[in-house]
């Protein structure tokens, strides 16, 4: 078992703020779990960030399992969650269940489902049987067609009373933490002060339990990224400065270098042995 548990996480609430960042694959969950992360996170925004998709409304439940699996062997101390991709629980709860069975069986530690009150009985029952669970709520990426884009949320009575309903349901219905995303920071704050579990926000301002960022944002990967991001690096200039390097490198014959090969010391023992594997291959077929 990992030394970051849901209930760990729960603890948190108040005392210290918690850190969430997405992989996707082994180096970088090798990497997060080294900086001492509290939660890696395999989201789906994997569908947009690593597959080139428009949305997240794509992302099958192979892609979730294969790249758990992968973030899964490489974590050691953090909490390893998985989302729920669009489409895998909001049939049935029974669906939901065997889908969230198989991130538990990649080497996922928890699973993610984005809304709350709408599937508070499936909360319910993954928690009963023992799948510890995070919701999400605010703006939900699986619904962006519904809301109308990517946008802020909690600017009416309307959606704040859906915010805070999303919320309460996770928490009654077991959740050991929800994901606050893109909503206004005054809502944010209502919610953390209204409910037991911790918020983890996400565009949503200081006043919540602790933040998440997406690994390729966080660190430069892409130009543009949400104006609620802040970038940590600029790995994008660093990358393309190496590739080119790489490239002139070969063209101009400096890579490899002397110490980057192997050869015989001797040139005639060399032509000797050469001499005889030439021989011995003739002009035979290998067949
Ligand atoms: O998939 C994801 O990366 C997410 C975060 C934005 C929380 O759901």
């Amino acid at each position: 078992m990992r030394e970051v548990t849901p209930k760990k996480i729960r603890e948190m609430k108040g005392r210290e703020k918690i850190t969430m960042v997405t992989a996707y694959d082994y180096p970088s969950a090798l990497l997060a779990d080294k900086a001492g992360i509290d939660v890696v996170f395999v989201g789906d925004s994997l569908g947009m960030v690593v597959y080139g998709d428009e949305n997240t409304l794509n992302v099958s439940m192979e892609q979730m399992v294969f790249h758990t699996r992968a973030v899964a062997k490489a974590v050691k101390r953090a909490l390893v969650l998985a989302d729920m991709p669009f489409g895998s629980y909001e049939v049935s709860v029974e669906e939901g269940i065997k889908n969230a069975v198989r991130l538990i069986q990649a080497g996922a530690d928890a699973v993610k489902i984005e809304g709350g009150a709408d599937h508070e009985k499936l909360v319910r029952k993954l928690v009963r049987m023992g799948i510890p669970v995070m919701g999400h709520t605010g703006l939900t990426p699986q619904r962006y067609l519904r809301l109308g884009g990517y946008r802020l949320m909690g600017e009416t009575e309307e959606e704040i009373e859906e915010i805070l309903r999303d919320a309460k349901a996770l928490e009654r219905a077991g959740a050991f933490a929800v994901v606050l995303e893109f909503t206004l920071a005054d809502v944010a704050k209502l919610v953390t002060e209204e409910v037991s579990i911790p918020t983890i926000g996400i565009g949503s301002g200081p006043w919540v339990d602790g933040q998440v960022l997406v690994w390729h944002d966080l660190l430069g990967v892409y130009e543009n990224v949400p104006p609620f991001v802040k970038k940590y690096a600029d790995l994008a200039s660093i990358i393309r400065l190496a590739l080119e390097s790489y490239r002139e490198d070969v063209k101009t014959g400096k890579f490899p270098g002397r110490e980057h090969y192997w050869e015989f010391l001797d040139k005639d023992d060399f032509r000797r042995k050469a001499q005889k594997a030439l021989q011995r291959i003739g002009d035979k077929p290998t067949e």
